[in-house]
């Protein structure tokens, strides 16, 4: 994928409607040499093509344009995701610390972020591990049967799944599902588990959402290229990053110079499914053991019986308060905010909010093509000075 780097793509505005004490004191527009340029593009293709909704890859860009004049050293990326962020800051020079609600996440960023110990990757260890998987009959393939992936593929899950849990080392087993998360993703029409639609895959029909020589590739082979993709994105990393155990961003201490903030968007005219709906089957993997105990046995896509996300996050009418309130909490901090335009709270709302919080405000935006759409979107960003 090309990324654009360019000042033509930027259409940052000046919030021209705040009172003075609100516009940044001194801030300048960060300044981008022709070098720093190249040498940007050429790093933000070692970045993971991790296929998740709501992932900042394809805005890097835009974001380190943003983000590499911001003072300080200590940040935290509160709602990490992909921890595509966390990299970016780490790669600016930061100290960055990782959290995420789900285990899934936790799990990856271990693998791609974390500390690995004296696990090393070497180019044939892959290779190595998945000659050793025999596909086997097993909870996947019993519980998921016509849902998401064909039976010769459940049972290689069960099989792999099997071989990861008889590690001993918990960075190994973060690498190998890492990967296999990876796999599960890119295996998936729409990269995502919010319906049981196998049916497109056996369909002869064309599809405009995927590809499907990707869907039809082995697992192993999905893995073995997640497992180059992490080796070189780890090289990104500049100083150690911290993982946290998974977990709210309530439950986080505020003694951060930068809290970057990237929540789940709820769109403001129709019915925003939660992560967990989208990605069950992948936090089921991360708990395999507990799994069976987890699952909602009257769901269609056999989900899980109950949230992991706390309910004022997951509950639209309770998330402007918890967003709000989250933002408050962090206000010694610098604090960025991405966000998209047709969401709830609107950007009016959330830009009271910032210039009531913070002394300095600021208010970027950005045109996105869609992915597989003619329309666009438009993403924000929102940075508040204390
Ligand atoms: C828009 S995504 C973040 C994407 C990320 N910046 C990236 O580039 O991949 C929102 C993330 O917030 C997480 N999340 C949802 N509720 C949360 C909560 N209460 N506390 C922490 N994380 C939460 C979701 O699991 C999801 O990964």
């Amino acid at each position: 994928m090309t990324i654009e780097f360019t000042d033509s793509a930027d259409h940052s505005v000046d919030d021209h409607s705040f009172p003075s004490e609100h516009h940044w004191g001194n801030y300048q527009e960060p300044k981008k040499s022709h070098r720093t340029a190249v040498s940007a593009e050429f790093e933000l293709s070692k970045f993971p093509k991790t296929r998740f909704y709501g992932s900042k890859r394809k805005q890097l860009s835009w974001l380190l344009h943003h983000l590499q004049e911001l003072r300080g050293t200590t940040v935290l990326d509160a709602f990490g995701g992909t921890g595509t962020v966390s990299l970016l800051f780490s790669h600016l020079g930061k100290k960055v610390t990782y959290n995420d609600v789900f285990r899934f996440q936790e799990i990856s960023a271990q693998a791609l972020l974390g500390d690995l110990g004296d696990v090393s990757l070497y180019p044939d260890r892959m290779k190595m591990f998945l000659a050793t998987v025999t596909p086997k009959d097993g909870f996947v393939t019993q519980v998921f049967d016509g849902l998401y992936f064909k039976p010769e593929e459940n049972r290689w899950l069960d099989g792999v799944m099997e071989k990861i849990s008889e590690k001993e080392s918990k960075a190994e087993k973060a690498v190998l599902l890492y990967c296999l998360f990876q796999a599960c993703l890119s295996k998936r029409p729409y990269n995502l588990f919010h319906r049981a639609n196998l049916n497109i895959r056996y369909s002869e029909q064309p599809v405009s959402f995927g590809n499907r020589a990707t869907w039809e590739k082995s697992f192993g082979e999905h893995m073995l290229l997640a497992y180059s993709e992490l080796i070189r994105g780890r090289k990104l990393i500049s100083n150690p990053i911290t993982v946290l155990p998974c977990g709210s961003v309530d439950n986080l201490g505020s003694d951060f110079d930068i809290v970057y903030m990237d929540p789940p968007y709820f769109n403001a005219h129709r019915h925003t499914e939660s992560y967990l709906t989208r990605y069950h089957f992948l936090e089921g993997l991360a708990r395999f053991e507990e799994w069976p105990n987890l699952i909602d046995q009257e769901s269609k896509i056999r989900g899980f019986s109950e949230r992991i996300e706390p309910e004022e996050w997951h509950s639209k009418s309770e998330f402007e308060s918890s967003l709000f309130s989250a933002i408050s909490n962090f206000s010694e901090s610098t604090v960025v905010l991405s966000y998209v335009a047709d969401a709830y709270p609107d950007e009016k709302q959330i830009t009271e909010h910032f210039r009531g919080t913070f002394r300095q405000t600021k208010v970027f935006r950005q045109e996105y093509q869609r992915s597989l759409s003619t329309r666009t979107r438009t993403e924000l960003l929102f940075i508040g000075k204390p």
